[in-house]
């Protein structure tokens, strides 16, 4: 097949679009990962990545995917039999749950019907009836990417604490984490799982613990084997800036790029701009005349959208129109919304223009494709941007004004 000409859109919620700078840094020659300067680059990236989870505790870094961070979080807290509590968020807490139960822990899963997040009204209940404290941990997936619905982390640890358990907080952030508001320690998280090919701009391939003492006091009587994704074996070297095996050299040259690209935005500016260009996009879809599959306001994405195809028509169908006319690539629908939704990513590397074309490609091909909606969807978006930032201006303009 020829390669078309311009750029392809991966607009799918992750792996996102990895920009210039990071391929550049990646690019870069292996060095001796038990030299000198590469304790450098451990010890820096190790220390960024910090800021990013917010949190003054360590941050493991395993050459994985965002899978094996789940594991991980399990393997090292936890011991067969051991109850944890899952929510039925979508088809990534489904995943979690599954290995859970691989692994020999039992599940106490609250059903859900994947367009609303965690209730925390239903934490406080679960752990209350819980007199005999054998939850163990409480497991939250933040951003469900495959719905598009987000979790209110800090509702959820304000539920725990009511319930007065003991029981220790897991969150995965793989689609949340440098896109939506994180904050490992002051929401009270035990355990923090990451990914890289999300919020942080790089390729797949790497994947993260944030840990709390808590959750490493808990190591020293967790029974589940464990060996590659064993903290302990991390900590010491990390500690001088290696790893005890062969680290992903090249993505660690990525990540330094990455975290140095997100501290010279500001985090607070990075989540601004997610909330905004979601926010765009549900004016679009709203405007199209179609359903988000989110059902609660509160728990809004700010990192994709998830939308609900009209009765009769198929997600996949409508998909492949948008490769096949403008070589652009949406998120599928996953498990129970297979072919009833199609998801945009809107997040990482990502600007009004990208939003701009994105959202275009969807409205041409709502046309191409024959699926009954309005018009407008591109303009409703493109009136909000640029509103704020007329709105911005005139800020700015008066601002000056005073000043002279
Ligand atoms: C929220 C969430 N959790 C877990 C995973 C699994 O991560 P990976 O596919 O990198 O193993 C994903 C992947 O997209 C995800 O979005």
């Amino acid at each position: 097949m020829a390669q078309p000409s311009g750029r392809h859109f991966l607009q799918i919620p992750g792996p996102t679009n990895v920009p210039d700078r990071i391929l550049r840094a990646m690019g870069r020659p292996t060095i001796d990962h038990r030299g000198p300067e590469f304790a450098a680059l451990g010890q820096e990236v190790l220390q960024g990545l910090k800021g990013v989870f917010q949190t003054a505790g360590p941050v493991v870094i395993y050459p994985a995917s965002g899978t094996g961070a789940w594991e991980a979080a399990l393997v090292n807290t936890l011991t067969p039999g051991d109850h944890v509590l899952m929510f039925e968020t979508g088809h990534f807490a489904t995943l979690w749950r599954q290995l859970a139960e691989r692994l020999g822990l039992t599940v106490d899963l609250v059903p859900g019907d994947w367009r609303r997040g965690v209730d925390p009204a239903a934490v406080e209940a679960k752990l209350a009836e819980d007199r005999a404290q054998t939850i163990k941990a409480v497991c939250v997936v933040h951003n469900e990417t495959s719905t598009g619905v987000a979790s209110r982390i800090p509702e959820v640890r304000a539920a725990i604490d009511r319930a007065q358990h003991p029981a220790l907080f897991f969150v995965d952030t793989i689609s949340s984490l440098a896109s939506i508001d994180y904050r490992h320690d002051a929401w009270g998280v035990d355990v923090t799982v990451a990914g890289s090919q999300k919020g942080l701009m790089l390729p797949p391939g790497l994947s993260f613990n944030a840990i709390s003492a808590k959750a490493l006091e808990a190591t020293e009587t967790a029974g589940l084997s464990r060996s590659y994704w064993d903290w302990s074996e991390m900590l010491g070297p990390n500690s001088k800036g290696f790893f005890p095996y062969t680290p992903a050299t090249n993505l660690l040259y990525g990540l330094k790029e990455a975290i140095a690209m997100l501290n010279e935005e500001g985090l607070a500016n990075v989540f601004a701009r997610h909330n905004r260009h979601a926010e765009a996009t549900r004016r679009a879809v709203r405007a199209w005349g179609l359903e988000l599959l989110c059902a609660d306001q509160r728990e809004y994405s700010s990192s994709l959208t998830a939308v609900l195809m009209p009765a009769g028509q198929d997600a996949d169908t409508f998909r492949k129109v948008v490769l096949d006319n403008y070589d652009m690539s949406l998120g599928s629908g996953l498990g129970k919304v297979a072919g009833k939704v199609f998801r945009i990513g809107h997040l990482g590397d990502f600007n009004d223009l990208t939003l701009a074309g994105t959202l275009a490609g969807v409205e041409m091909s709502l046309a191409v494709a024959g699926v009954p909606h309005a018009k407008g969807g591109v303009q409703a978006a493109m009136d909000f941007l640029a509103g704020r930032n007329a709105a911005l201006g005139e800020n700015l303009e008066l601002r000056d004004s005073l000043a002279s």
